[in-house]
């Protein structure tokens, strides 16, 4: 066997899944896989900050490796904040514990938009790239490294709102009220991301994950108006750096048709709408889900029906990669995640061709 051979057969399954390839079995990892599920995380976290983890590479790259080291997963993500590139620019976020990040003042004026300074990752968020460096050269080569960023309309609704919102009246009111200032800060958002993302393929990151958290909350026409064209401003200048681009929303099934326009190589689905009939409203792209991350609040058998289910939809199809509809809930029992994971290691073998 040639050296070319065997970095082929090495080759991270989740890589091939992305190019809608034939893998050895359904490779899978979870949304918010690190931390909060995993008692060596909470130890760590009991002497550290969230955003001090962040800042110190060591920390950062062991907490992204518990869970692959716990679970055996196809894949690390880098472990971080969607507020990470924010603050790296200045912006003061504090996280705080059971409601998320806030940001005090928020941005609500064009003179606001100057706190938005473009971002240099290299001297504004090293440590991440570091923490990135770190993973991979610790990481099996079969397995991938994935970074990820929020994406514009998310990382907005948090600079817009100050914090987590339950319906972002005040993000919709800039939108439809001062769209120049909404376009300001969405341009601004999207080069911050642009460079963010092609600095982690930089550092080692060999997929990319853009969370659009909170999109679902929008109009598919105003979806297509003030969001859709950044993000394929953003999947276009990432994907040419050679690294594939995961888009993932939640409750985005009604923007599906709008969405596989992306660009994207691989389309996360989130678990409200099956995944075949997801799978054929995005078309011939790699699919990412779906399994309701509150089924594993469940008894085992639920959750064994439920992943099964998951994978019957998927049908051994190349270019399904398995995961959580959204994050692990904080409340996961670990036992649970065990058995989904065993439950798919076990459909693989007794489907195996
Ligand atoms: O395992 C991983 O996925 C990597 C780490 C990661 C974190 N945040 C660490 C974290 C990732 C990918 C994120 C992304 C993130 N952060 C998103 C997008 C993903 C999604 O779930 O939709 C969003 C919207 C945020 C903002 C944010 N940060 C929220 C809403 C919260 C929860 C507040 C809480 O306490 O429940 C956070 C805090 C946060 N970020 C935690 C972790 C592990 C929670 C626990 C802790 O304080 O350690």
């Amino acid at each position: 066997m040639n050296t070319s051979t065997i970095q082929t057969e090495r080759e991270p399954a989740l890589l091939k899944a992305a190019r809608m390839e034939k893998a050895r079995g359904t490779p899978l990892w979870f949304m918010r896989q690190a931390g909060r599920v995993l008692p060596e995380y909470r130890k760590v976290r009991g002497k550290h900050s969230l955003l001090d983890i962040c800042r110190n590479p060591e920390l950062a790259a062991t907490v992204t490796m518990q869970p692959v080291e716990r679970f055996d997963v196809d894949a690390a993500i880098i472990f971080a904040d969607i507020v990470t590139p924010l603050v790296g620019v200045g912006i003061d976020v504090q996280l705080v514990e059971k409601v998320g990040p806030v940001i005090d003042p928020p941005i609500r004026s064009e003179g606001d938009l100057e706190r938005l300074r473009p971002l240099d990752p290299g001297e504004d968020v090293p440590y991440m790239l570091e923490a990135l460096r770190l993973v991979r050269s610790a990481l099996p080569v079969e397995k991938a490294l994935v970074g990820f960023s929020g994406a514009p309309f998310t990382l907005a609704t948090y600079l817009i709102e100050g914090g987590p919102s339950r319906n972002y009246a005040t993000t919709k009111a800039m939108m439809y009220g001062q769209p120049d200032l909404w376009h300001g800060l969405m341009s601004r958002l999207s080069d911050m991301i642009v460079a963010y993302l092609r600095a982690q393929a930089g550092a080692g990151a060999q997929m990319l994950q853009l969370f659009d958290s909170w999109v679902g909350w929008l109009s598919r026409r105003d979806y297509s108006e003030y969001v859709f064209p950044y993000t394929r401003e953003i999947v276009a200048a990432v994907k040419a750096t050679g690294v594939p681009v995961i888009h993932f929303a939640t409750g985005s099934g009604g923007l599906n048709e709008v969405i596989r326009d992306s660009g994207a190589d691989v389309i996360g689905v989130d678990w409200r709408v099956p995944l075949d009939e997801a799978w054929a409203s995005l078309g011939d792209v790699a699919v990412q889900g779906n399994l309701d991350p509150a089924v594993l609040l469940g008894p085992p058998d639920v959750v064994r029906e439920q992943t099964r289910d998951v994978l019957r939809r998927a049908g051994g199809r190349p270019g399904h990669i398995f995961n959580l509809g959204h994050g692990f809930l904080p409340q996961t029992p670990v036992d649970n995640i065990m058995h989904m994971i065993d439950c798919v290691r076990e459909w693989d073998a007794s489907h195996a061709s």
